[in-house]
């Protein structure tokens, strides 16, 4: 038996583009940085692209996990935050459920179907997993800790996405650590910043300088993303708290109308198959299971695949698909 998890249903969603004009009028109240958008970018032709595949890397404890909980809207019953997470998990985000999350309105153009995030351990005996989701990602998210700055498996993590020469964007978090933050849930972080007291500002800003430093240390220009007008060689931070959702539109933002622009030709859809095997499991009704990542490319039900084993190659038939439902996680811990 054979399942994957993917359905040509599924696929075919993935396919649509929105079209719609770009409006970047009446931002009112609204203090997220639109402007970092040039509309001719966004407007500019329309290749199909299919989802961009995140990986979220960082130290233990940076946050990524609840970040990605937050995102999910999940964060409310705590999960697994505060475990070390030890494998790696995927997680569809239709481009509809992160308009919801952000300032976005409804005939803005979003040019991907989705975003599949996949949540990597921070702990330093998990090199392995990092890099093997690093290996299928389009595009990453460095999670720092604003009280704690570049660490080691921050660093690790910095050198992996150079070597595999992926744009990435910094999630400074847990800045309602800092001491005095007023909490603004889900605020855009520009407004979030306006609404602290000098001494929160101050302290901000010493530490921000210092995380901008640590990078330089490591050989990368980077800048908080309002301040940033050099964008394309420029790493953007984005201040975000997974706790309270500060700067979480912002980050989201960044994901699915600034990057895939700068990766335009990465995310252009292909009708070849290219699909990374995340786990293989014994399921007691279904027999063994595949878990994929389907990165391009339509797999259908009844297509012969061959799958590397350690006894050579196997020749099978897929019975079924199955797809995780949107922004439910699909885990994965054995053999990689
Ligand atoms: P590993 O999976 O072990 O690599 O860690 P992780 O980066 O996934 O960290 P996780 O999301 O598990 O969070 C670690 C701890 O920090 C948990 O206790 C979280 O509740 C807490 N935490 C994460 N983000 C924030 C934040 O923005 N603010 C605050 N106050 N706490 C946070
Ligand atoms: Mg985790």
């Amino acid at each position: 038996n054979s399942h994957s998890s993917s359905s040509e249903e599924e696929t075919k969603e993935k396919h649509v583009v929105s079209a719609a004009p770009v409006d970047n009028s009446d931002n009112a109240g609204n203090e997220i940085v639109e402007d970092i958008f040039d509309p001719q970018d966004v407007a500019g032709d329309e290749k199909e692209l299919r989802a961009p595949i995140c990986c979220i890397l960082g130290h233990v404890d940076a946050g990524k996990t609840k970040l990605l909980d937050c995102i999910r809207g999940t964060n409310v019953q705590g999960r697994e935050a505060g475990g070390i997470t030890q494998q790696i998990g995927a997680t569809y985000l239709p481009a509809e459920n992160i308009r919801d999350r952000t300032s976005l309105k409804a005939e803005t153009a979003i040019k991907v179907p989705g975003l599949l995030v996949i949540d990597t351990p921070g702990h330093e005996s998990f090199s392995k997993m990092r890099s093997r989701g690093l290996s299928m990602c389009d595009i990453a998210v460095v999670v720092v800790d604003i009280t704690k700055g570049l660490e080691k498996q921050t660093v690790e993590s910095l050198h992996l996405l150079r070597c595999h020469n992926v744009s990435f964007i910094v999630a400074l978090n847990k800045v309602d650590r800092l001491y005095g933050w007023k909490e603004c849930t889900n605020a855009p972080i520009v407004e979030a910043l306006k609404k602290q007291s000098d001494d929160v500002k101050s302290e901000y800003k010493w530490r921000l300088t210092k995380v901008v430093t640590e990078f330089k240390e490591n050989g990368f220009n980077t800048a908080p993303y309002y301040e940033n007008n050099k964008k394309k060689k420029v790493v953007n931070i984005v201040p975000t708290s997974a706790e309270s959702g500060e700067g979480v539109p912002d980050l989201l933002l960044l994901l699915v109308r600034w990057l895939p622009d700068i990766i335009t030709d990465k995310l252009a859809y292909d009708d070849t198959i290219e699909c990374t095997v995340l786990e293989v499991n014994e399921h007691k009704d279904l027999g063994t299971t595949v878990d994929v990542v389907l990165i391009n490319g339509v797999l259908r039900q009844g297509d012969q695949v061959i799958v590397c084993t350690k006894q050579g190659p196997v020749t099978t038939i897929i019975r079924d698909l199955l797809t995780p439902h949107p922004m439910k996680e699909l885990k994965a811990k054995g053999c990689i």
